[in-house]
């Protein structure tokens, strides 16, 4: 079945369901964790995304997994459901990481995120972003209940001209903290955004509007 021809855009309703409104009908997101039949869609999608090379994409999301034994990281991806009520295809990943050791207050990196080109400026990464935080809040409480962590701390860091910085802005209210060079090999100056009271964002998810 071909993909629906969309008008715009992730929009939650009253109650805090996120829909993908076409020109006829909406179809309800869904933000999940990735599974094993995801990892090519996402290579593909960071490939696409990301100038590194393709093999070193692959070796790299199969390093970083998720594993029963990989607590300390997840991926996640944003999908809808076509009219036919099948999943549609991954329309974006995110892979965040728990930094700077244990502590109850945790901080916690976005590592990366990407959205495939023809879906963008629809509200993907946003809705993406906020709800896979949430999970992964979930998912570290559950894997760690003897100490229950709270993220506290959320960091990201991007290139200095990405535009990704307004959505960063916007998603979770990170801001500017400076400039850190060159970083990653060839690809820019870097800069780093962070919030360093995500509690609040968390405490009011339920009220949030994706
Ligand atoms: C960055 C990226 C993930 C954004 O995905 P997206 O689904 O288009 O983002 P959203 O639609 O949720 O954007 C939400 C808001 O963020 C801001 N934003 C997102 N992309 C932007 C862009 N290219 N230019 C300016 N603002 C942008 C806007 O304020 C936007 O709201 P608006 O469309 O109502 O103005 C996508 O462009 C991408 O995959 N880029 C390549 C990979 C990349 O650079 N990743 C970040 C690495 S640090």
């Amino acid at each position: 079945m071909s993909e629906p021809v969309l008008n715009k855009i992730c929009k939650a309703d009253e109650n805090g369901d996120v829909y993908y409104y076409t020109s006829h009908e909406k179809l309800p997101v869904q933000v999940r964790e990735a599974e094993e039949d995801d990892i090519e869609s996402i290579v593909n999608l960071k490939n696409e995304a990301f100038s590194t090379h393709n093999e070193c994409n692959y070796q790299w999301i199969l390093s970083n997994w998720n594993r029963p034994e990989q607590k300390c990281s997840r991926w996640y991806v944003i999908t809808y459901n076509r009219e036919d009520g099948q999943e549609s295809q991954v329309i974006g990943f995110i892979f965040w990481r728990i930094r700077a050791g244990f502590e109850v207050r945790l901080t916690v990196e976005l590592d990366q995120i990407a959205v495939d080109k023809t879906y963008r400026r629809q509200g993907f990464a946003k809705t993406l972003i906020r709800r896979s935080l949430i999970k992964f809040q979930e998912f570290i409480q559950t894997n760690f209940s003897s100490f229950k962590p709270q993220i506290g701390f959320v960091f990201v860091i991007t290139g200095e001209r990405n535009p990704a910085q307004e959505l960063y802005r916007k998603s979770l209210g990170l801001e500017y903290k400076g400039k850190i060079g060159a970083i990653f090999g060839a690809s820019g100056e870097k800069i780093i955004m962070a919030n360093e009271h995500i509690e609040q964002f968390l405490e009011n998810s339920h009220h949030i509007q994706y």
